[in-house]
């Protein structure tokens, strides 16, 4: 795996970089925004990729939400570095930080079904995440009409080597 594209744990001067990312894929409706001021507060759950030419080009958030269950969230890779494993690397760092945190279960909120089934997630009833639903949904723009799909991994079952086995190209 070339290193450019091992993520690192986010640091105060990406936050520019992961709010102009997480805005451009706002614009198309596939995520939430996020405001400065609250990713100057969060950025210990990111980690980000990096170009070759050092330009933050992907992020993804691990937020804890209840003792045992985390979110993968704010999950985006510009668009001329997609399809090269990047977004897979996020998920994987995000799943390892689950292990430090002694986290169980992850899920994301999403309408990219077919990428995180293919790194072992499966499709719920968003009913089985009621923290979340109370805790964040009820102060979307989207709720209670929310057309994403509810993804979910029990990382306490996951093998390992699972989402290692497949490394950027
Ligand atoms: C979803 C996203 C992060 C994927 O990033 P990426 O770097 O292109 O993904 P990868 O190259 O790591 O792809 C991993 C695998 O998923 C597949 N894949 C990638 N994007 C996919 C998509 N949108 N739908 C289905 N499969 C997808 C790839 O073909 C690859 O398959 P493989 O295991 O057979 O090789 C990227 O498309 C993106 O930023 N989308 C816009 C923002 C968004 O929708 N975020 C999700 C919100 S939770």
């Amino acid at each position: 795996m070339s290193k450019d594209c091992i993520p690192r744990k986010a640091h105060l001067e990406d936050v520019k970089a992961i709010h102009a990312l997480l805005l451009q894929a706002a614009k198309k409706g596939l995520l939430l925004p996020r405001a400065l001021i609250y990713l100057y507060g969060h950025i210990r759950n990111f980690h980000v990729v990096e170009s070759p030419e050092s330009e933050v080009v992907g992020c993804c958030a691990l937020a804890p939400v209840w003792e045992d269950m985390g979110e993968i969230c704010s999950l985006v890779v510009r668009e001329d570095m997609r399809g090269q494993g990047l977004g897979r690397a996020l998920v994987r760092a995000c799943v390892s930080g689950c292990r430090e945190l002694r986290l169980k279960k992850i899920f994301s909120l999403t309408y990219q079904e077919s990428f995180f089934t293919r790194l072992g997630f499966n499709v719920v009833d968003k009913d089985v995440l009621p923290q979340k639903i109370w805790a964040d949904c009820v102060n979307c723009a989207k709720y209670p009409d929310c057309d994403e799909i509810a993804l979910f991994l029990d990382v306490s079952e996951l093998p390992v080597r699972k989402l290692a086995s497949k490394n950027c190209r």
